[in-house]
């Protein structure tokens, strides 16, 4: 393998791939390998542009943290995350539909029963919403002791853990054997991806904007089903139609609506008057998943 050039070298990098023992490895690389360099080739890489390009993945890893993941928000901004639910998450007709995970979920959030109060220790007030609902099966049935794990941005658009406090607006709330859950939150406002780190300056480099729509992220899992990764948006939203990240299903948009009325706000435990977002959540059951779905889905929800 001497001597090789801009036609012969894809193949001999292909080629010394082939020795790798796990198939899928070597499947992956190969096609791997064979795009970059089809990039390369296409756009006819100078060796300046490329070192350019590596100053900005090095600056991505240096970004990363304990709490920050650059990575996960620069595949995010590029549709890659969206493209890789898109390919793993072919919706069972009737089932709640899956979105991007994003880099702010954090194991190990408080558990709540029927009723939480995920305002509990807010710094920030917003407006008062009390969500409830049920998780179903695709069918309709309802799913017994449902997890629902949630969380959101606080009033400034900021996450908890993009700041050195404790958790907020976020729980592990569970249903109970009706299916049926229920906790106060705040109504969640539109905000911004992080711009303050390399993947900012990519966006601001294409002249495209960095917010997302109002949304509260949410896991829901339960035995025997397929756990999904999903949002609930706020009607209304004036970024629905431009997410960032490319997230938006419209099977994914919930209505607020308001309350006034004193004894029901006194018996949920609501200041008068109040937001209420009511919404079902439906579970596919877990029969035919893939394996390697199986294990990416026990690690968001273990
Ligand atoms: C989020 O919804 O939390 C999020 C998703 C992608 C990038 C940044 C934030
Ligand atoms: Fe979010």
């Amino acid at each position: 393998m001497r001597q090789l050039n801009e036609d012969t070298l894809t193949q001999a990098v292909v080629e010394r791939l082939q020795k790798a023992k796990d198939a899928r490895f070597r499947e992956i690389m190969t096609s791997a390998v064979k795009h970059l360099h089809a990039f390369a080739r296409e756009v006819h890489l100078t060796e300046e542009e490329w070192f350019e390009g590596i100053k900005f993945l090095t600056a991505v890893g240096q970004k990363c943290d304990d709490k920050r993941q650059e990575f996960i928000l620069l595949s995010d901004i590029l549709g890659l995350s969206m493209m890789i639910v898109a390919l793993n998450n072919k919706t069972v007709p009737g089932a709640t539909e899956a979105t991007v995970l994003g880099p702010f979920f954090a194991h190990g959030a408080k558990e709540y029963g029927y009723g939480a109060d995920l305002r509990q220790g807010a710094t920030m007030k917003g407006e008062d919403v009390w969500v409830s609902g049920r998780v179903l099966s695709v069918d309709g049935k309802p799913v017994p002791n449902a997890a629902l794990d949630i969380w959101q941005a606080k009033a400034d658009g900021i996450y908890d853990l993009q700041t050195d406090g404790e958790f907020e607006l976020r729980g592990r709330v569970k249903a109970n054997a009706n299916g049926e859950y229920a906790f106060a939150s705040y109504k969640p406002k539109f905000y911004s991806v992080p711009v303050d780190g390399p993947v900012g300056d990519l966006i601001r480099a294409t002249g495209n904007h960095h917010m997302r729509p109002a949304h509260m992220h949410a896991i829901v899992s339960a035995p025997g089903y397929q756990p999904v990764i999903t949002h609930v948006f706020v009607e209304g939203d004036p970024y629905l139609d431009g997410d960032a990240v490319f997230a938006v299903k419209d099977s994914l948009i919930g209505r607020y609506t308001k309350v006034n009325d004193a004894a029901q706000a006194k018996k949920l435990g609501m200041p008068n008057p109040f937001l209420k977002l009511e919404w079902d959540f439906r579970l596919a059951p877990d029969e035919g998943i893939k394996a390697r779905k199986k294990i990416a889905a026990s690690d968001a929800v273990a």
